[in-house]
């Protein structure tokens, strides 16, 4: 409660700094922002409840990270770590400028400014942990081994497992690829998507998941295309699934969209597994997927666009900051639902813009801060995932960073390339593509329009 107390009075400051010009006027604020001011963040009072939402998914023992943030005993250790991670907005990891853009996400899982105030100020201030009996109770997380959108959606239809792996003690990271088929015998429209991991072994070495989709198909082809190759059917088509990284559960498409999935399909896994000092025998991750009922087709389709940022090769000097540029012309009118930058180690930044047949230039998002080992998708909230006329041309543009001040750079000596092994470098941004008729695109700009006009 008190924490509650203590946000609420975080407009006060500025108000006390008029208070002094007025003189005596307004004291009674000055002295509230002198009591903003003193006030010391406590773990029980107001850490606890932040790394509860914002940590512990990970931070937990038998989970991805390294270290355990559940008790004060845990935490204490690493406060200034802690400080250092959160006020460069590496932790939790969610690294798009978030000034910038489209602002909600239906998969936020970053700080607000607040939280990270008081972060700092409860480090500064000694970590302290104040009174026990203001602790929150423990969170209860939902058992490891569920599906967890079971709950809402029954359980999934249909499972399909990677191939057993076994992951060394020690050593580099692995990529383990296989291709499993689904079993389908008949086409069926997807509704959610789930991937989980082993428990225990898998929920600490998988640190993602990529399952692609393969599958035969005539007809969808051409309806957004590359500007620099047009005819090139590789950047569309079926494509990724679904793209799991730690924190994440699964994708659950608007009510009026989904994916299609084909008789005799086929998931080829691509799993990045991190060894963590001890052997993880035979495992296996699995994907699960719930359909919508037989029979019933969404209104639109979801398709998974690879959209590249680069109009030819790569090609990136020793030691320097290289952009390269994309353009993907939308055929259709379209939502798109997601933004997800892949690039490698050099990989710094990664933007995407709206350019309309009009001319205008909207930037929907951009990622300042590109980590290459957490592969993030940004998923749009539905009332403002940007909805987009015919002839819509889609920008990306990546920035790599050659120069011994990417933290990253394994050796800013080298000249760069583009390759698939971590060390060549990539450009693309994978985005959901919802197709719209040009109706349902005109009804849903007007109702966008007469919400926002409400709002003023
Ligand atoms: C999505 C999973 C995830 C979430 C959420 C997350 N972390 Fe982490 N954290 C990791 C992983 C994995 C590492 C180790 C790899 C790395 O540093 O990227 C890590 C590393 C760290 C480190 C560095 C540890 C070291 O060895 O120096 C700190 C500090 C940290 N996290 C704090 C936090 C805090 C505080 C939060 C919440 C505000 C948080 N993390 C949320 C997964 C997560």
């Amino acid at each position: 409660m008190t924490g509650r107390t203590h946000v609420a009075r975080r407009r006060l400051p500025a108000i006390g700094v008029l208070a002094l010009a007025a003189v005596l006027t307004v004291s009674g604020s000055a002295r509230a922002a002198e009591a903003e001011a003193d006030y010391q963040p406590t773990f029980a009072t107001d850490v606890a409840s932040i790394l509860q939402q914002k940590c512990q998914v990970c931070h937990q023992p038998n989970s991805i990270a390294p270290m355990s943030l559940l008790t004060y005993q845990d935490v204490r250790p690493w406060a200034r770590a802690i400080k250092a991670r959160v006020v460069a907005r590496e932790m939790p990891p969610w690294h798009i400028d978030t000034t910038v853009g489209i602002r909600q996400f239906k998969n936020d899982r970053s700080l607000s400014q607040e939280q990270i105030d008081t972060i700092v100020k409860w480090v500064d201030g000694g970590a302290p942990l104040g009174d026990r009996a203001d602790l929150p109770p423990p969170v209860q997380w939902p058992d490891p081994t569920a599906w967890v959108l079971a709950e809402q959606f029954g359980q999934p239809e249909l499972i399909v497992p990677s191939e057993p792996f076994t992951v060394p003690a020690d050593g580099q990271d692995k990529w383990w690829q296989s291709t499993v088929d689904t079993g389908l015998t008949e086409e069926r429209w997807v509704k959610a998507i789930e991937t989980k991991p082993s428990f225990p072994g898998g929920r600490r070495v998988v640190h993602h998941a990529i399952a692609g989709l393969i599958q035969e198909e005539d007809g969808v082809i051409g309806l957004a295309a590359s500007a620099a190759n047009p005819d090139d059917d590789d950047d569309i088509g079926p494509g990724t699934f679904m793209e799991w990284a730690v924190g994440k559960v699964g994708e659950i498409f608007p009510d009026d969209a989904g994916k299609l999935m084909l008789p005799d399909s086929q998931i080829r896994w691509n799993i990045h597994y991190h060894p963590v000092g001890e052997e993880v025998a035979d495992d296996v991750v699995e994907l699960g997927v719930y359909f919508y009922p037989k029979g019933q087709k969404p209104e639109h389709r979801t398709i998974l666009h690879m959209m590249r940022a680069t109009n030819g090769g790569i090609d990136i000097p020793p030691g320097e900051i290289k952009t390269t540029q994309g353009f993907t012309v939308l055929r259709a009118p379209a939502r798109l639902e997601n933004f997800q930058p892949h690039m490698h180690m050099r990989g710094k930044a990664m933007s995407m813009e709206a350019i309309y047949p009009d001319g205008r230039r909207e930037l929907l998002s951009y990622v300042d801060n590109f980590q290459w080992n957490w592969h993030i998708n940004y998923v749009y909230d539905e009332a403002v995932a940007p909805i987009l006329p015919a002839g819509t041309m889609i920008a990306i543009t990546a920035w790599h960073d050659n120069s011994e001040a990417n933290r990253n750079n394994p050796d800013a000596r080298q000249w760069v390339g583009s390759g698939s092994r971590t060390v060549d470098e990539m450009a693309h941004a994978w985005v959901d593509v919802t197709y719209l008729e040009e109706a349902d695109y005109e009804a849903e700009l007007e109702r966008r329009k007469a919400l926002t006009d409400n709002d003023e």
